[in-house]
Parts: C-alpha cells; sequence; structure tokens
C-alpha cells in the first residue's frame, strides 16, 4: 500500500500552490473558500462511481462518521471480521454500540456463514472489511443483509482502487469508508473518506463531521444545524496531496499487479502452498500477496527460510494489531475510562474470549503474506525468488 513511495515533484507542486493561495480551511472563511477538499470529494467520487464522497481526517474517522451516520449507538451490535485493523471495532465501541466478531475464511475477510449465524435482533450494522487489497464476499453478505434489513459498511481502508466484477468496492454497501494514511495506496499523510449513493447519509455524515453546520450557503457562522457533531474535517493540503495521489492511483495499481504476478509464479514451486481466495482477481488491487501453508509449523519454517535470505514476510499468527486472538487489551476488557466503558455497561460486563474464532486463528497461523512495494526492480524480484527457490527445495 505504497502511496508515499511515489510522492514527488507533483505533490511539492500543488501544496506550493495551496500556500500561494493561503486558505488552509475546506469550507468557507473570510479570505475565500477551500477549493482543494471539494475537488478532491468529486474526483474521488467520480473514480469509484459514487454519487457522493466526504473527506474526513482519518479511516478511522471515516468508520465512526459512517456508523454515527447510519444512526448507530448503545444497544446497537455490528458484525465485523476477527482479522482487521483494530480501528474497525474501536470505532463500534466509540458509538457506544457492540463489535461482534465474525470468522473470516480463506478469502481472509468475513465468512458470510459465519456472518450469517451472528446476526441478532440488535444488529444493526455489518462491517466487511477489504483485506489487503482485495475484495471481500461482499455481494452475499449484502444479500443476507438485506433479507435481515440491516445496512452494510465496506471498511475499503485497504483496498483502494479494487473492484468486484468491474465495481469500485467501497460501493455495494449503504457506504463504504477508504483510508489515506501514511501507509495506504494512496496517501494523503493522514486523511480518510466516504463514499456513498444515499442523499440522507452524506448530509448526515457532512454534517456530523462538521459540528452539525448544515452548510447552506448563507456564511460560515450563520448556518443552522439539525443535530450535535463533532469535527473530522480534512484540510485543504490533504486535499490537494490526494488529487495527485488519485491521479497515480491506475498506474499504481497496474505496477503492484505485475509485480504480485511474477512473485505469485514463483511461490507456486512450493509444495503443499496454496493462495488466498480472491473472489475476483481483475479486480484485485494487488496490494499484497498472500498464501496458506498446510501446518503453522510450516508456515513458521517457510518464514524463517525467507528471513534469512533476506525476504521476511508478515506471519499473520503473530501479528498483534489484525489478529482477534492478539488482541489482548480487548481480551481483557482494557480501558481507560474509569468506570470500565465501554466493556462494563448497565447491562453486564462484555466479554470477548481470545479462543472465540478457531477458524480465524487456525487460518492466520498457516498465514504469510508480503505487502507488494512500487519499487521492487528486477534485481529484488530476483532475490526474492531465489529465497523461494530455497523453500522450494526443502519443503
Ligand atoms: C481495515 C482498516 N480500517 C481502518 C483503518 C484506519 O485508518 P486510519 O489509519 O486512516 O485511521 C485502517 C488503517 O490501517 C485499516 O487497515
Amino acid at each position: 500500500m505504497p502511496g508515499f513511495e511515489w510522492l514527488d515533484k507533483e505533490e511539492q507542486k500543488i501544496v506550493n500552490e495551496v500556500m500561494q493561495r493561503g486558505i488552509l480551511f475546506r469550507y468557507d472563511m473570510p479570505l475565500g473558500v477551500g477549493k482543494y477538499v471539494p475537488e478532491f470529494e468529486k474526483a474521488f467520487a467520480a473514480s469509484v462511481g459514487a454519487r457522493y464522497a466526504l473527506a474526513v481526517t482519518s479511516g478511522t474517522s471515516a468508520l465512526k462518521v459512517a456508523l454515527t451516520g447510519l444512526g448507530l449507538g448503545p444497544g446497537d451490535e455490528v458484525i465485523v471480521p476477527g482479522f482487521t485493523f483494530v480501528a474497525t471495532w474501536e470505532t463500534v465501541f466509540d458509538c457506544g454500540a457492540v463489535p461482534v466478531f465474525a470468522e473470516v475464511d480463506q478469502t481472509l475477510c468475513l465468512d458470510p456463514a459465519d456472518v450469517e449465524k451472528k446476526i441478532s435482533e440488535r444488529t444493526r450494522c455489518i462491517v466487511p472489511v477489504h483485506m489487503m487489497g482485495a475484495q471481500a464476499r461482499v455481494k452475499e453478505i449484502k444479500a443476507i443483509a438485506d433479507r435481515h434489513g440491516i445496512p452494510v459498511l465496506e471498511d475499503t481502508a485497504q483496498a483502494a482502487g479494487a473492484s468486484l466484477e468491474g465495481k469500485a468496492l467501497g460501493t455495494f454497501g449503504a457506504c463504504g469508508t477508504f483510508s489515506l494514511d501514511a501507509v495506504k495506496t494512496i496517501t494523503t499523510g493522514e486523511g480518510g473518506m466516504v463514499v456513498t449513493d444515499d442523499e440522507a447519509l452524506y448530509q448526515n455524515m457532512s454534517e456530523y463531521s462538521d459540528h452539525g453546520h448544515d452548510h447552506k450557503p448563507v456564511g460560515r457562522g450563520n448556518e443552522g444545524r439539525r443535530f450535535i457533531g463533532m469535527n473530522f474535517r480534512m484540510m485543504e493540503l490533504q486535499g490537494a496531496l490526494g488529487l495527485v495521489q488519485l491521479g497515480k492511483l491506475p498506474a499504481m495499481v497496474a505496477r503492484m499487479r505485475s509485480i504480485k504476478s511474477a512473485l505469485k509464479e514463483a511461490l507456486a514451486r512450493v509444495p503443499g502452498l496454496t493462495f488466498r481466495q480472491i473472489p475476483d482477481p481483475e479486480g484485485d488491487s494487488a496490494t499484497f500477496v498472500s498464501w496458506f501453508l498446510p501446518t503453522p509449523e510450516a508456515a513458521g519454517r517457510m518464514a524463517e527460510i525467507l528471513a534469512e535470505h533476506g525476504a521476511g514476510p508478515v506471519a499473520w499468527g503473530k501479528n498483534t494489531w489484525h489478529a482477534y486472538h492478539n488482541w489482548e487489551h480487548l481480551h481483557a476488557g482494557a480501558t481507560v475510562v474509569k468506570s470500565g466503558w465501554p466493556f462494563v455497561r448497565p447491562e453486564g460486563r462484555l466479554s470477548y474470549p481470545p479462543d472465540a474464532l478457531p477458524q480465524t486463528t487456525a487460518l492466520l497461523h498457516r498465514c504469510l503474506s508480503w505487502q507488494v512495494m512500487l519499487g521492487w526492480d528486477q534485481a529484488r524480484l530476483q532475490k526474492m525468488t531465489e529465497a523461494i527457490n530455497k523453500v522450494a527445495v526443502e519443503f
């Protein structure tokens, strides 16, 4: 997810333009009105084929704004996968709602069969996460959600530029959120985006993310408000960076796809190795290449050999930020809030045992990945291929 690798003169130029203009605020202020954030929103919406895009301060705030825009709060449950970055469920807690964790399958994304089992009469949202640049089984999940009248929010933080059957990820559910943080496919340093076709939802999110300002054209500070809000506004410097990075996205994806396909060809020689299932390989943004070994021991040994040869992969079984079984703070109900909120509630204490998702835990212990870097040249790919060959010989 390497937007940072291609920060160059184009980004420098546009940042200078913003500074020359002297307006950093996206809405109106005495000097004039922001233009880069609105332009970025328009271009982003067009790039995914959504009616509306709302730029915010991070992928985390995009989730918070989307969940709140959907009306979630105390008493509600939200189904999330047990393999994701912690932000997906932190924001559920932050809304006062309760995350309910479901298994992932060989796509490394939500398992529709387990989603169905986890639905209760309190379920108010389902959040498939398109992990590592490729698709969750979002159509199946949406069909289940529709049958129960539950909205789907797609956490697309890691999958800008990816699609399913030609339709951009993030546009299947009620809304989709993106991250533009420092390590994402396109980056504004920090930043996020929410896309939707639903005008009323967009209006809720836009007003909530700006302290409730209703954005009627009556001058900043003279607008009305329908409800209380917060500040999750993106600033002009980020909007300008986003415009340039968005323009580079197709070329980034093309480059990652060609590197990924070379690596997959080499990996296919390892006996017993199987690849992560990708529902539509054509729409994979190819930010990662991920594979399974038959046992956790084999995965551990392969990771060791690759690391010895300068090509160490991510071993998801050990990862502490993305794997349910390693979220010790969640298991313990650790919080800075003295009352114990959000774990201690009037209706009782929430419990998240570490062994609650055996399918996810078992899969992650057999799973290894490389993050694909734009800067990997022939020499680097040759070195990685040699490392893979060492594994193939031993296995
Ligand atoms: C799946 C997922 N959701 C949400 C986020 C949060 O995005 P941000 O870092 O922009 O707050 C991330 C960031 O890594 C992520 O991977």
